[in-house]
């Protein structure tokens, strides 16, 4: 069944085409009730015998998504719906993925900054996923799977997959595309909290790198590789501590990754602070951490009286707040013209 431009489903006029997944194709839509411009992910089941197994499928992924509760980081579902032999899942329209992100930077992260920023985004995520109760697992963690609105990264599609093959009968058009993402013990069936550490990292490598670790087709040479073979090095020029972030990623025994994704931010926020003696009217400052946000030099900058936030003016007319302790960027305040 195809889906073309103007086409409805049920309120939501289709405007342009935004990708297609595992499961069905993503447009940017209308609501027209309300003019807003939203991303609806519509799965079509192959056949009437299936509807019900997409349905099925459908609930279970709209309750680990509502499971997952609110988080800067991670993508919220707004609305899903079965329409017309579709089942449909509605939400926030992203100005990008990291994909596109990559495409449009020749396939890499424009420095090993923005990278790191960037990880501190999707590991805040998986962290807030990873520490439910009941844990929740990613399962699909891919530079499409991250959206970006500004500078924020927000995880997607989380649970998607697995709900929906288990549902199973629905067309898969490119599954495999995503196990150049896929841990050594995925192939064995196995899936935990460092399974999707090995994804996060595997997407470091290709920020960093311009290309993944693992360049094989899917299939049997792909396993081979990532089952038994070391990832290349990356290039002398990125930092020594990133470089071993992204070796503790992709160790091939679970149980030598990081443990948690908050191990793995830790590490990127230390990799980042670069201890330097500056030495000015007769103080000796240490660098101990650098926020990394603001376009152009900042001109001021304040510790709250507690101690836990910091705020930060910059040139580019914005004020960050951060969290002291680990260096994450918390609000952009926006509205002073210099
Ligand atoms: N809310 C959204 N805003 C903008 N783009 C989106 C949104 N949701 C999905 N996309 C983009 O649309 C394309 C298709 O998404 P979809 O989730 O169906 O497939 P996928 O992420 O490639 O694979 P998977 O089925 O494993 O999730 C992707 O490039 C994705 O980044
Ligand atoms: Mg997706």
């Amino acid at each position: 069944m195809e889906i073309n431009e103007n086409d409805r489903i049920g309120p939501y006029r289709m405007e342009s085409y935004l990708g297609e997944g595992g499961f069905g194709e993503v447009w940017r839509a209308e609501d027209t009730r309300t003019g807003l411009f939203v991303a609806v992910k519509i799965i079509i089941p192959n056949s009437e015998d299936d509807l019900s197994t997409t349905l099925n499928a459908a609930v279970k992924e709209v309750k680990s998504w509502s499971a997952a509760g609110e988080h800067p980081n991670i993508h919220t579902l707004e609305d899903q719906e079965y329409r017309d032999g579709k089942v449909i899942f509605v939400s926030q329209c992203a100005e990008m993925s990291l994909h596109k992100w990559l495409q449009k930077h020749q396939s890499k992260a424009p420095s090993p900054e923005r990278a790191v920023k960037m990880m501190l985004g999707i590991t805040s995520g998986l962290e807030h996923l990873h520490t439910r109760q009941p844990p929740l697992l990613h399962r699909d963690l891919k530079p499409e799977n991250v959206l970006l609105f500004g500078e924020i990264a927000k995880l997607a599609d989380f649970g998607l997959s697995r709900s929906l093959s288990q549902g199973s009968h629905i067309k898969l058009t490119k599954r495999l595309a995503t196990w150049g993402y896929a841990a050594p013990e995925v192939y064995n069936d196995e899936y935990r909290v460092e399974s999707d550490i090995w994804s996060a990292g595997v997407m470091l490598y290709e920020m960093l790198a311009g290309h993944l670790p693992f360049r094989q087709q899917p299939g049997p040479s792909l396993m081979g590789v990532v089952l038994n073979r070391l990832a290349p090095p990356l290039p002398d020029t990125i930092p020594v501590a990133l470089r071993d972030i992204v070796m503790r990623c992709l160790e091939k025994d679970p149980k030598a990754r990081f443990r948690s994704a908050q191990e793995m931010q830790n590490a990127l926020s230390a990799s980042i602070v670069r201890p330097a003696a500056v030495r000015g009217k007769g103080i000796a400052l240490t660098k101990i951490r650098e926020l990394i946000g603001h376009w152009g030099p900042f001109s001021a900058v304040a510790y709250s009286p507690d101690g836990k936030w910091i705020v930060s003016g910059g040139n580019d007319g914005t004020a960050k707040v951060w969290e002291a302790s680990s260096g994450r960027e918390l609000r952009t305040l926006t509205g002073h013209t210099s």
